[in-house]
């Protein structure tokens, strides 16, 4: 037998991305590839890419060029890009980088073992197609490697809502939801392979609308499907839009024992005439409205946001509004960015914002969500929450975990294996994390 390829895979931007690196590994490992950690002893190098913001773009052709010199010394080395780089710009990426051999959109991984066999014979090959068929489906083919106990699952790609910065409605496409009997075979499977919490993924999840037995299903009856699975102890989902926020989801956060009491629902800015521009059909007002619905439902959930600074035409006024509304909303988590032009928008073309300003503003943004932070990862000093325990910590005995809401815990003198469930008091509040002891 010969000895298997290595597969180098770096993995950028998002959580779907991550779900798809995973994909591909295991696609490729049905071609004899086995994962390697260092790209100096790959046969393969694919990069993941993203296209959200322009650093994340322009990261992937400095990423290309320090590959020149491994391509010099191994010839037979195959380097790809894949992910949303490679879905926008993949004929740009082989003229600019002409060490690539293969470029391959989010919707034909399910391809790859044939690129792969095609870039081995010598050709160049690049496949950004969008075909009507669940690539998942046609991925299926791995495997039955035992897992970590926390992993995610696609439910959904795609985004209709065509917010005025965002590729993601060019570079993912169209929303569309996998059918959900796939999804429950696919988080069986998983639980069977040790996995205990699920995040269910999507650009736009809590538009699901996959098809079931008796019609379509919303995100909240695929939970309570999920709900059934014996092994399964946890459940989330990511990213939601406020407008898909319906009732029963509401509802689900306080009755669904195993969803987990985390929710990440962007808001980017709290001024309504940006909101407009944004095209995000919902103003500030609605959203804190929900805020308050899903926090009736469930006092103690997280919010987890997103934020844009310095969108086109954003004055002071406009910024204080987002300060406003964070203040108000009072954060868990947060992520907030610079507004980064992104060609082909529609907000490319409108007057921008002073870089300075945009940038003084994202300081004093990114202050207050960090203090706000602090404050509801410290509140969890002295209560007991479910913690998942996902490896060994650095000190002897150490375990850490997950809380039930997404804060790393840390537990000394900790009997638990990885992939136990226990109940844990926060004894104390770190910098990023927390430490806990085992109840009972
Ligand atoms: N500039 C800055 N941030 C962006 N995001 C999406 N597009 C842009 C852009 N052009 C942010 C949004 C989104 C998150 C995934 O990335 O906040 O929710
Ligand atoms: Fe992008 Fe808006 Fe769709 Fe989110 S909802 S993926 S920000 S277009």
């Amino acid at each position: 037998m010969s000895a298997p390829k290595k597969l180098f895979i770096k993995t950028y931007g998002c959580q779907m991305n991550v779900y798809d690196s995973e994909r591909m590994a295991e696609a490729l490992g049905g071609e004899g590839y086995v994962e390697t950690k260092s790209a100096d002893d790959a046969d393969m190098i694919l990069l993941n890419t993203c296209h959200i913001r322009e650093k994340a773009a322009e990261k992937v052709y400095s990423e290309l060029g320090r590959f020149k010199g491994l391509k010099a010394e191994k010839p037979d080395l195959k380097i790809g890009v894949a992910g949303c780089v490679a879905q926008a710009e993949g004929e740009e990426i082989m003229r600019r980088q002409p060490l690539v051999d293969l470029v391959v959109g989010p919707q034909s991984y399910h391809r790859l073992p044939e690129m792969e066999a095609k870039a081995r014979e010598g050709e160049k090959v690049l496949d950004t197609d969008f075909p009507e068929e669940d690539k998942f489906e046609k991925l299926k083919n791995r495997p039955k490697a035992k897992r970590g106990p926390a992993a995610f699952l696609t439910v959904q790609e795609g985004c209709d809502k065509f917010c005025a910065f965002c590729v993601v409605p060019y570079t993912r496409g169209a929303e569309v939801s996998r059918p959900a009997d796939r999804i429950l075979r696919e988080a069986q499977d998983l639980v069977e392979r040790g996995v205990r919490e699920i995040t269910l993924l999507g650009q736009n999840v809590n538009a699901y609308h996959g098809a079931g037995p008796n019609g379509d299903l919303t995100l909240a009856q695929l939970i309570w499907e999920l709900d059934k699975i014996d092994g399964l102890e946890r459940i989330r989902f990511t990213t939601s839009h406020p407008n898909d926020m319906q009732d029963d989801l509401i509802e689900a956060h306080g009755t669904c024992a195993k969803l987990m009491p985390y929710l990440h629902l962007p808001v980017q800015a709290g001024s309504d005439k940006i909101l407009k521009r944004m095209n995000r059909s919902h103003t500030a007002e609605s959203y804190i409205r929900l805020i308050e619905r899903i926090r009736a439902a469930r006092p103690d959930i997280l919010i987890s946001g997103d934020f844009i600074v310095g969108f086109p035409e954003e004055t002071e006024e406009d910024f204080q509004a987002t300060m406003d509304l964070v203040a108000e909303v009072k954060y868990g988590t947060a992520y907030s960015f610079k507004y980064s032009t992104r060609p082909g928008t529609p907000a490319a073309e409108r007057p921008q914002v002073d870089p300075a300003a945009a940038d003084d503003r994202l300081q004093r943004l990114q202050a207050l969500l960090t203090k706000q932070q602090r404050e509801v990862q410290d509140s969890m000093v002295g209560r007991e929450v479910g913690v998942l325990f996902e490896k060994a910590g650095r000190l002897p005995g150490q375990m850490v975990g997950k809380s039930d809401y997404l804060h790393a815990v840390h537990v000394a003198e900790c009997n638990r294996q990885v992939g136990d469930l226990a109940r844990v008091r926060i004894v104390s509040s770190g910098a990023n994390s927390l430490a806990g002891e085992l109840i009972g």
